[in-house]
């Protein structure tokens, strides 16, 4: 299920015999290709081990809120934050009125409050407590809120009534989240993409290049064959593996890089220059190792690149052009000028001069400039950023080509 490949689902369990269900959800949602990670509440813990969960979902399993050792691993910040959605399977009545009332009183909850992801709930109780006149309340006020309700389904109970209250079953669960993920945005679209850094070459074992890890291009492919397109991804060297149903073609230099792209992007539709590429090489390459000589100094000189996005966008026939600007002060305005300079139909603005996003690591958080909008989006994850953007991006294409 391409949907839900490398989806990083938070999935909440909480005290109801249904628990016992939600290891196979976990199987089921691993099998899909999904990332998972579960949050169990003390209550679930007595109907079904962390054991068995850890086991199935491949990643520890979070119990409490106050544990400074979860905490000093994935904190509940950063769980809240990771999730690109937030499914509760099995939810009691209890749990969802702790959520409709904007309760944080426990690790779940407070994950339910803290993530800006969509939260799920699969009720799941006795027909006479989904009946109940304040847990239909609840329920009011928990969807106009625009927290989804799978279910419940009818049929026969636990303790022996038959009535609303059953959880649905895992293999509905799975489809109704996959359905959550619009994964068509850009079908029938071609995409290239540049991500990574370039090296350019000195002599056969040295080179000139920069700290860009890919991170970001990569989420950016990766979100946008998620939505459906055909991607192509033009790297440098990074340490990083393909993403699923993407073409990669690896590359050295800017120059590697700039004929990869020439020879890509002529029927594409749109094309996003996320590479740092190296702005100088040196003007001869040596075929020898250069050896250590007598003096103290030594002087390369170096010669101008070819702006790779910038003769992307003079094409007769140009893609949606699509260029990063990555800056330490006055971030706004030089992005603006360069959109212009290198006629690009969106450029991505983002302050590097802050630590902890932009070059390097896995946050993010960008202005999106084009002629008519800036729109600024708030820090989150490269890769939950990646699908944003995808987001935005979409609306500019035209329908056919
Ligand atoms: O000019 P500057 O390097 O700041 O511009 C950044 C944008 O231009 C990025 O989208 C980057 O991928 C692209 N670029 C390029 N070729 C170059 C230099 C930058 O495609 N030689």
């Amino acid at each position: 299920m391409l949907r839900l490949t490398n989806r990083q689902i938070l999935l909440g369990i909480t005290g109801g015999i249904a628990a016992y269900k939600s290891a196979e959800l976990t199987r089921m949602l691993k099998k899909a290709g999904a990332d998972v990670r579960v949050v169990m509440t003390p209550a679930a813990a007595e109907f079904i081990t962390p054991l068995t969960l850890q086991a199935l979902s491949g990643n520890p399993v979070h119990l409490q809120l106050l544990d400074p050792e979860a905490e000093a691993g994935m904190g509940h910040i950063e769980l809240a934050r990771w999730a690109d959605l937030i499914l509760v399977a099995p939810a009691t009545a209890d749990f969802m009125a702790r959520v409709a009332a904007g309760m944080g009183n426990d690790l779940l909850t407070t994950l339910c409050l803290a993530s800006d992801a969509p939260l799920c709930l699969a009720p799941a109780m006795n027909q006479a407590m989904w009946r109940d006149q304040q847990t239909q309340l609840n329920v009011q006020a928990l969807q106009a809120r625009g927290i989804q309700l799978f279910g419940p389904a009818s049929g026969e109970q636990a303790c022996g009534d038959t009535g609303i209250g059953r959880m649905l079953e895992p293999e509905a669960l799975l489809q109704a989240i996959a359905n959550q993920f619009d994964y068509d945005l850009l079908n029938g679209k071609r995409i290239v993409i540049t991500a990574g850094p370039t090296r350019e070459a000195i002599d056969p074992v040295r080179f000139i290049s920069n700290h860009s890890s890919g991170k970001m291009g990569y989420a950016l492919a990766e979100a946008a064959a998620d939505a459906g397109a055909e991607v192509i991804l033009i790297s440098g060297p990074v340490n990083l593996h393909a993403p699923a149903h993407v073409k990669r073609i690896m590359v050295e230099s800017a120059q590697d890089m700039l004929d990869a792209a020439l020879h890509t992007a002529d029927n594409c539709d749109v094309f996003i220059g996320a590479a740092a590429v190296a702005d100088y090489r040196p003007e001869f390459v040596s075929t020898n190792k250069l050896k250590k000589g007598k003096e103290e100094s030594m002087e390369i000189r170096l010669i101008k690149n070819a702006d790779i996005i910038a003769t992307i966008a003079a094409l007769p026939n140009k893609p949606f052009t699509i260029g990063f600007a990555a800056e330490t002060n006055d971030v706004l305005n030089y992005a603006r000028e360069k959109r212009l300079r290198k006629q690009l139909d969106m450029i991505i603005a983002n302050d590097v001069s802050i630590a902890g996003i932009g070059f390097n690591s896995d946050e993010n958080q960008v202005t999106l400039i084009t002629s008519t909008d800036e729109i600024s989006l708030p820090q989150t994850s490269k890769r939950q950023l990646a699908r944003q953007l995808i987001e935005h991006i979409a609306p500019h294409l035209p329908t056919t080509r």
